[in-house]
């Protein structure tokens, strides 16, 4: 009573559309209406509707369990160590690039995304620049966004000071700074290498001082789909990095270095270059799979459905989520009191064609 009528007594003046909140709730395409009009006396329950009732009790149930987003970061105790000291040396003025190397899924974003959360609770300003694998982005694209990035969060004043006479050369970069250094000399009469460098020397200026006022970390995201002017102004400015108050965060899928030939150059530059490191990423091992598990129902999970979880998804921490979001969304994980379903066994993997599809689909991801 108290599900379908909450707060509610059910008296003359209310019966029908009491009625109606019962039938709604009732109803499935598949079951005959099981309440019945009866003209001039009332309504008629033609159907046993316990089991209907009992049913959607459970479903609501496992509906209120959610499988949580994101889930809690499990198993990089060692990496986010790693990360740390990098913040705390940054503070201390000796920068550093973080080369954040795994296959899709692995949570290279995941732990950038919370490295910027410790760095902004720490007062870093935090700055992001994204390369986009769709192609069609102007050159130096992510360095670009990350100039817009700095104007949105800096007022006016402070922005306007940490670009100082850098201003003519960023303006190529920023439609604002355009508008206000309109394009000097014709562009022809100057190499374009010439300009290059001075866009680097601008660049680098406009860091060093946003890096005066507080350090700083930059999130850099695949760089793996970066163009190659974004690559070049990247090394160059790695090479000054570790005077800088800054961190830099890079993530990329290793793996493309075999298609990209300037990008994996770049990458074999950069480890000759001081203050930079290579983190690689890899998938988690199963006792990290069924830490995920335990961590989202606060209660051990059973060791065939961990282990059936690290088979699924070797340890992906994507394919993780997307597996355990699907299963609960078929009512598979969880029993009708909460608790860890223990039925996974052979059947469970003959997962029903729509999981496999999703499944398969994200491991091309
Ligand atoms: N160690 C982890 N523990 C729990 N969840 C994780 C972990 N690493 C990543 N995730 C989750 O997996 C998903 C994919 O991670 P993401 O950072 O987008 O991967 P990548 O950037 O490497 O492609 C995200 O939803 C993220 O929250
Ligand atoms: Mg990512």
């Amino acid at each position: 009573m108290a599900m379908v009528w909450p707060r509610t007594h059910v008296e003359d003046g209310n019966i029908s559309h009491s009625v109606w909140a019962l039938r709604k709730l009732l109803q499935r395409p598949d079951y005959p209406d099981p309440i019945q009009t009866v003209p001039r006396r009332g309504y008629l329950f033609a159907a046993d509707v316990r089991p209907r009732l009992r049913e959607i009790h459970a479903g609501q149930e496992l509906r209120a369990r959610e499988i949580p987003r994101p889930l809690p970061l499990i198993g990089r105790g060692h990496e986010s160590t790693i990360l740390m000291a990098k913040l705390k040396s940054a503070r201390a003025s000796s920068g550093s690039v973080i080369l954040m190397e795994g296959d899709a899924g692995t949570g290279k974003t995941r732990m950038g995304e919370d490295l910027m959360r410790e760095a902004r609770r720490q007062g870093f300003t935090t700055l992001t620049g994204r390369s986009h694998c769709e192609g069609g982005a102007p050159p130096y694209a992510a360095f670009a966004e990350i100039l817009e990035d700095y104007a949105r969060a800096t007022p006016r004043a402070g922005w306007l000071r940490s670009v100082g006479e850098a201003g003519p050369e960023l303006a190529c970069l920023m439609p604002e700074l355009r508008r206000r250094f309109p394009e000097p000399a014709p562009p022809d009469t100057v190499p374009a290498g010439t300009r290059r460098a001075h866009l680097l020397n601008a660049y680098r200026s406009f860091l060093t001082r946003v890096c005066r006022a507080k350090p700083v970390l930059i999130l850099l995201e695949n760089l793996h789909c970066a163009d190659d002017s974004t690559l070049w102004l990247f090394r160059h400015l790695t090479l000054g990095i570790a005077s800088l108050r800054c961190v830099v965060y890079v993530t990329y899928r290793g793996r493309e270095r075999a298609s990209a030939p300037y990008f994996a150059e770049t990458l074999s530059q950069l480890a000759r270059i001081g203050g930079v490191s290579r983190i690689q990423l890899r998938n988690l091992s199963r006792a990290a799979v069924r830490d995920v598990l335990s961590a989202v129902n606060g209660e051990f999970a059973p060791p065939a459905l961990a282990l059936l979880v690290f088979q699924l998804t070797a340890g992906n921490p994507f394919l993780i989520e997307e597996i355990l979001v699907l299963l609960n969304s078929e009512g598979r994980l969880f029993n009708s009191a909460g608790g860890w379903t223990s039925t996974a066994g052979p059947d469970w993997v003959d997962l029903p064609p729509a999981i496999r599809a999703r499944l398969d689909g994200a491991q091309t991801r």
